[in-house]
């Protein structure tokens, strides 16, 4: 009995690594030999129709790994409506970045040797790298194989809210997947910001009360906020082009979110900000480092996942 409990154990151990290690760069290059160019083109075509799909699409890939891993879970409606797009952490996601994703679905399975063969996990992956390089950011492989999972619940949705500390930052980025995520890691990841925008309910008690804000910067959010209740402003001054600014922006204080501008008035980060802000290079290089140990959270096998015809319904 003591033995088959040690091989039980031993199992369960054992599952979430031979996830991660069935995922490789070229898992569709006999079933798909094109599924890079196909989604590239559906994602150039998307961000050529609103320069919002971009930044969308990038978050979007961020709250589906986040939450019960790279697993398209955040595509899936219920039709009661107990699914994690309806979390109010996730109503302010764009539907643009839905479309993204959705157009190079339909993109990829107009290719009859594609044809659900590819799960909405992967394009999901895929697209989030085009969307950051077609932006002007850096060129990844993307390890692939994920599967797609079956379940999603308004409940199971934890993420990062914007008034968080470093130590709130920290402690749920330490426990997202196995081994969680470094403070570096997670300051790679927030670069993320050098895309999109956010509503003025996520920032706007800061202005007046928050001493790390530059107060011209208070000034002008202040005025984009009080004159339109549906206003919003940048994350960094470059909204469409991946690059450094927004450590650059968080240097001269104006990080727009508390959860941004924290890791340069946080003495803890302050060094990681500034050597991002000063070596564009390194912050890609650990950006894509960062990106691709997100793309292994919580992957789901054939055992416990399916290939989704329709990204929005489990078949
Ligand atoms: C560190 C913790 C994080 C917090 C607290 C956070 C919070 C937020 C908030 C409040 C917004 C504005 C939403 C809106 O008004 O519509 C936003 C936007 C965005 N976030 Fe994050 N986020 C975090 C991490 C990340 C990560 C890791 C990524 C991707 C790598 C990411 C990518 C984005 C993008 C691209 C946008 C702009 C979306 C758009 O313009 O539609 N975020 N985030």
């Amino acid at each position: 009995m003591a033995s088959f409990r040690l091989a039980l154990f031993v199992a369960a151990a054992l599952i979430p690594h031979y996830a991660v290690a069935q995922l490789r760069p070229y898992y569709y290059r006999s079933i798909c030999p094109n599924l890079d160019l196909i989604i590239r083109n559906s994602v150039k075509q998307s961000m050529a129709q609103s320069p919002i799909s971009a930044p969308a699409t990038l978050r979007l890939f961020f709250h589906d790994c986040a939450v019960q891993g790279c697993d398209a879970s955040i595509m899936i409606m219920n039709s009661n409506g107990d699914d994690e797009q309806h979390n109010p952490d996730n109503l302010s996601l764009k539907p643009q970045g839905f479309n993204t994703i959705l157009s190079a679905k339909a993109a990829v399975d107009s290719d009859p040797q594609c044809k659900y063969k590819v799960s909405c996990a992967d394009i999901m992956a895929i697209a989030a790298r085009e969307s950051i390089v077609q932006s002007g950011g850096p060129y990844y492989e993307v390890e692939l194989g994920r599967y797609d999972g079956k379940v999603s619940t308004k409940a199971s949705v934890v993420l990062p809210h914007a008034n968080f500390t470093l130590d709130q930052l920290n402690a749920y980025f330490s426990g997202l997947g196995v081994g969680g995520f470094t403070q570096s890691e997670m300051i790679a990841l927030s670069g993320g910001h050098t895309l999109g925008a956010a509503d003025c309910p996520f920032f706007q008690y800061r202005i007046g009360t928050d001493p790390t804000m530059d107060p011209n910067f208070a000034a002008q959010l202040k005025s984009t906020c009080s004159s339109n209740p549906s206003g919003f402003a940048f994350l960094d001054p470059s909204p469409v082009t991946f690059n450094n600014d927004y450590f650059k922006s968080l240097q001269g204080g104006k990080g727009l979110l508390g959860s941004d501008q924290v890791l340069f008035s946080d003495m803890r980060s302050r060094g990681t900000v500034n050597y991002y802000a000063t070596n564009q290079g390194a912050f890609f290089g650990d950006f894509m480092a960062a990106m691709t140990k997100l793309g292994r959270v919580g992957v789901k096998t054939a055992a416990n996942g399916e290939i989704r015809r329709d990204c929005r319904f489990p078949n």
